[in-house]
């Protein structure tokens, strides 16, 4: 990449929406009588999205007594004593963006670590932080990053960071992570508080936060507000291995699912099996994000750089869809379109990580529709028959746009209710066609796709029991699948890429993802032998970090008698020693058990 100037910076900063400080060419001994104040920087201090020049810095200054608007003083440094500061800049916080700062620091050297601190007008200041650059465009050095998902602090402790940060303080400067990929799932915003609930199958509730107004559904209580989203933000990052995770690494995150709500998609809630519209609290969702997560995000609001400017919404019913599944309800459009978290980081000559949003233009769950119900099975509760599921994905693309008029499981038949609807979307058109852009144009060694949700399916063959071991002969053709409401299970959309990467003789292909909260690896292939099987890539899904894993999980509540899979394949934090290496020996090492 050719260098950048500081005007080009600028226009970046602008862009996502962070102050910009350019950072001086030689280094100076900080002046600033700072001294540590940790109470009043509750959240602690984080970095993100970092490139071969520019990295997004981020804190919080709690107000005290009647807040108002103020400024923090950054300072950027080679060294962790800030003899050496590169960088100092004024950045406003203030209440309207909960009193978070977001700045761009540009003119960095690559690869590079720095330390960077907050400090206020009385010098109280955050605690240090500690960032990387990326190594730039040419540089043919290993790429080293851990992937993770799915934290959950209502019920779990997040000790494998702990873990994460002691093996990287130990290695030796080549083999330390250069980021943390963060697939979703950062908060769980579902919060059991202990009056309501003790535990959640063998865990503790913990007490982490009282949303300040919120709803209560069945025995959980949910965000409705950007205060309540902000609420959980803040408890989340008080949990001390995760700040000190945020302080020890650069992020890359992305949201998955419960950044805004469980079963969600698009601008709906989904609760007792009803889509409910929501937009304003997607919208809420979004800007806690934004002030909470430094990393390259694109607001269409307007040029407030310290601000969110959330576009006013209403939860509208959402009745009209295009021809994939978008829902064209102005709010909803508005609501979803308020940030975008897709984007594409490039680390060195190798990789180039393109990562999306699956649940921003994904369209409706097939498998969780009512009028599929009529399939369901007590002998086989978790699995679908493969055949049903491909119906279901395809709707009316299924076989060539010759989809069945009626859906048949041994004795059970019902109508294809999805005949006449538009194929499964994770990523909506305009995504899929920036993704695919992204995959073509890459020119590094390796373009891994950061996918929220996980790319292979859960397949088991019941047809293949012995006699007597299920209550009755498994009622499909072939194989059955787990349903989930992931890319797994959209077939067509899957396909299409699969079949680019093959098309364009893209190499280097490979999928890293979240969700499933279990480990796994594979191949990124089109179909399963027996079915013509051409692999075009790798493809792993990493354990949860403190969800309750879904072996455990199923263990509690699967109904004795009934099968389930307990055997994935256990490891987190893919390493990549040498790019060539990738396909023929990859390394994995656990570096979180539950
Ligand atoms: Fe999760």
């Amino acid at each position: 990449m050719a260098p950048v100037t500081r005007r080009q910076f600028l226009k970046t900063a602008m862009l996502v929406s962070a102050s910009g400080v350019w950072a001086k060419h030689f280094a100076t001994a900080s002046t600033l009588s700072w001294h540590e104040r940790r109470d009043l920087f509750p959240e602690g201090v984080a970095s993100g999205d970092p490139n071969s020049n520019s990295v997004l810095l981020w804190t919080r200054r709690a107000p005290e007594g009647p807040p108002q608007p103020s400024h923090l003083m950054l300072e950027v440094a080679e060294d962790q004593d800030f003899h050496r500061v590169v960088a100092t800049q004024s950045v406003p916080i203030s209440a309207e963006a909960d009193w978070t700062c977001r700045v761009l620091v540009g003119g960095l050297k690559p690869a590079r670590v720095y330390w960077y601190r907050f400090t206020d007008s009385d010098g109280n200041g955050s605690r240090i932080g500690r960032t990387r650059t990326a190594p730039d465009d040419h540089d043919p050095r290993p790429v080293r990053f851990a992937f993770v998902s799915c934290q959950n602090a209502n019920v779990g402790a997040q000790n494998a960071y702990r873990r994460m940060i002691y093996e990287d303080d130990r290695a030796p400067e080549a083999e330390k992570l250069g980021f943390v990929l963060h697939l979703g799932d950062f908060i769980y915003e579902l919060v059991w508080y202990p009056e309501d609930r003790k535990t959640y199958y063998a865990r503790q509730v913990r007490d982490i936060v009282r949303y300040p107004n919120g709803e209560k559904i069945q025995d959980f209580h949910i965000p409705t507000t950007v205060d309540d989203y902000r609420a959980i933000y803040k408890a989340y990052l008080h949990d001390p291995e995760l700040q000190d995770a945020r302080a020890h690494f650069p992020f890359v995150p992305m949201w998955d699912n419960h950044e805004y709500s469980w079963l969600g998609w698009q601008g709906f809630q989904n609760f007792g099996g009803k889509n409910i519209p929501a937009q304003t609290r997607k919208v809420a969702a979004n800007q806690a994000f934004f002030e909470y997560q430094p990393a390259r995000l694109i607001k269409p609001s307007g040029p407030s750089l310290a601000t969110f400017g959330a576009p006013k919404v209403v939860d509208a019913p959402i009745t009209k869809f295009d021809e994939h599944g978008l829902g064209q309800e102005p709010n909803n459009l508005a609501a979803i379109g308020s940030l975008r978290g897709h984007r594409s980081l490039r680390w060195g000559k190798h990789l180039d990580l393109i990562i999306t949003d699956e649940r921003s233009y994904r369209s409706e769950d097939p498998f969780a529709r009512h009028e599929a119900d009529g399939l369901d099975d007590k002998d086989f509760q978790l699995f679908t028959a493969q055949e049903v599921i491909e119906i279901l994905d395809g709707g009316r693309d299924f076989n060539n746009g010759k989809p069945p008029q009626t859906i048949r499981v041994g004795e059970k038949e019902i109508p294809n209710f999805r005949k006449d609807e538009p194929p499964q979307s994770y990523l909506g058109a305009e995504q899929k066609a920036w993704f695919l852009e992204q995959l073509r144009n890459s020119k590094a060694t390796w373009k891994i796709w950061g996918s929220t949700t996980g790319t292979l399916e859960e397949r088991v063959d019941p047809q293949n029991l012995p006699d007597g071991l299920a209550a009755k002969k498994w009622p499909g053709e072939g194989y059955g699948i787990i349903p989930i409401a992931d890319v797994s299970n959209a077939f067509l959309e899957k396909g299409e890429i699969y079949d680019f990467v093959r098309e364009h003789g893209i190499t280097g292909f490979a999928t890293v993802a979240g969700d499933l909260h279990s480990f796994w690896a594979g191949f990124s292939a089109k179909s399963l032998p027996p079915k013509k099987f051409e692999p075009v890539g790798l493809a792993f899904v990493t354990g949860s970090i403190s969800a309750p894993g879904q072996t455990p999980t199923s263990w509690l509540i699967v109904p004795l008698g009934t099968l389930h899979i307990h055997s994935f394949i256990t490891h987190m934090g893919v390493r990549i020693p040498r790019p060539l290496e990738l396909g023929a020996s990859p390394v994995y090492r656990p570096l979180a058990v539950e």
